[in-house]
């Protein structure tokens, strides 16, 4: 029998919430489906780090790299754990840790989830982004400068003021080659398997940004030649987040690098009903790649148990596409479908007072309706 072997990591808040949820409906399918599955839970969050003074143990990427894969709830105590040590300490340990380049968010809109626009081109929106994660502005590169410090003579020239009296934070954003390379082509290549228009639209910022963004460029135009099937486009991306919400459907395959990724999947989770329906997949170079919802801890909502796990399930979808489990795939998506285009089990996002572990419920009895058993 296939067996795979996932590690998981609740983390904070909703995480742990959520991901019970997918365990749920990973346990029906497999059931449905012939595989087995084990999981090992790794305590590893803002809680853990309170206790052990570490967010993962020195070797925890070690002991991860035997899994398939990861799946992830959400990091973060915002109130409790500085936000530079909770997130950067487990979340972007392990995206950095085995290279997980490809930060892959689909957008596509349920029938029944909540749509914010005043006229919906819901039937049409269909496309995905593609997020570089392992560089950019999160590299972590920089350092805080007191005054007359040599590093301050770049901001020095921008603001003349600053040799005098201020501190200065440089926050260099790295922008390998190798990397802007690997995720605009993964984008090409995703266009060209995708049931869509075959467009890549790159989001850029060459008009401020005049190293990072002409390099991303150039390349993307080099890549762009190599697969003359699929259009290409570029778009400074402030535009580009107004185009995701005037039109939305005009989108097939975006690729961005790491920051401007996560500002546009957020917006581009609320045209698709809010945070609770935005799944992702961390996808790495070598050892297991990270399959966690686009969502953080919610510590407004943290232990009332209203979480929306659709995130976590569609989610859920992609990391048994990822492990080949193509069918279960097939019945997670159509359950997550049918529970919401049904409509009888709402979390108060979908404005309804149904539960996390009721609407879990009902996705897990449509996923065994759809495989027939
Ligand atoms: P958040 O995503 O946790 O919450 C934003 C809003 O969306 C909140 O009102 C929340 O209640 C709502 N929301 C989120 N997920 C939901 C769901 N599944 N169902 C219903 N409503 C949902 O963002 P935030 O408040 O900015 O961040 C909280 C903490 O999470 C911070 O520490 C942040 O750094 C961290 N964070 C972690 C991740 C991650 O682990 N992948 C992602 C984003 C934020
Ligand atoms: C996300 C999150 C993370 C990110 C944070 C928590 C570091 O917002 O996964 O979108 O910015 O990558
Ligand atoms: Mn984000």
């Amino acid at each position: 029998m296939r067996n795979h072997k996932i590690a998981v990591i609740g983390g904070d808040g909703i995480g742990p919430e959520v991901v019970a949820e997918g365990l749920r409906v990973l346990e029906v399918v497999a059931g449905a489906y012939g595989f087995s599955f084990e999981t090992e839970d790794f305590p590893w969050s803002c809680g853990y780090y309170l206790e052990h003074g570490l967010m993962i143990p020195e070797d925890g990427i070690d002991q991860l790299r035997g899994f398939d894969e990861i799946y992830l709830g959400a990091v973060g105590l915002p109130d409790s754990v500085p936000e530079e040590i909770g997130v950067r300490g487990l979340l972007l340990a392990i995206r950095f840790g085995f290279e997980q380049y490809a930060n892959v968010r689909p957008v596509q809109p349920l029938t029944g989830a909540p749509y914010p626009l005043v006229s919906p081109p819901q039937a049409n929106v269909d496309f995905v982004v593609v997020r570089e994660a392992t560089e950019g502005i999160y590299a972590g590169v920089g350092g805080r400068y007191l005054k007359g410090a040599p590093e301050l003579a770049g901001a020095a020239l921008v603001n003349p003021n600053v040799s005098g009296s201020s501190e200065v934070a440089l926050q260099t954003g790295v922008f390998t080659e190798i990397g802007c390379r690997r995720i605009i082509e993964y984008a090409f290549g995703l266009a060209e398997r995708r049931d869509g228009r075959r467009l890549v639209s790159s989001a850029t910022k060459a008009n401020a940004m005049n190293y990072a963004m002409v390099m991303w460029n150039e390349i993307f135009d080099e890549v762009a030649r190599e697969h003359p099937t699929v259009e290409a486009e570029w778009m400074n991306v402030d535009a580009m987040a107004m185009r995701f919400v005037t039109s939305p459907d005009h989108f097939d395959v975006v690729v961005a690098g790491n920051l401007f990724g996560d500002i546009l999947t957020d917006l581009s989770a609320a045209l698709v009903g809010g945070l609770g329906f935005a799944p992702s997949a961390n996808l790495s170079v070598e050892g297991p790649s990270m399959f966690e919802p686009c969502h953080g801890s919610a510590p407004d909502i943290t232990g009332m148990g209203i979480a929306n796990p659709t995130a976590a399930l569609l989610t859920l979808e992609m990391m048994l596409d990822d492990l080949g489990e193509s069918e279960a795939a097939r019945a997670v998506g159509a359950g997550v479908r049918a529970a919401v285009a049904e409509g009888v089990v709402r979390t108060p996002d979908m404005g309804g007072d149904a539960t996390t572990r009721e609407m879990g419920e009902a996705v897990a009895a449509a996923a065994l309706k759809h495989a027939g058993a």
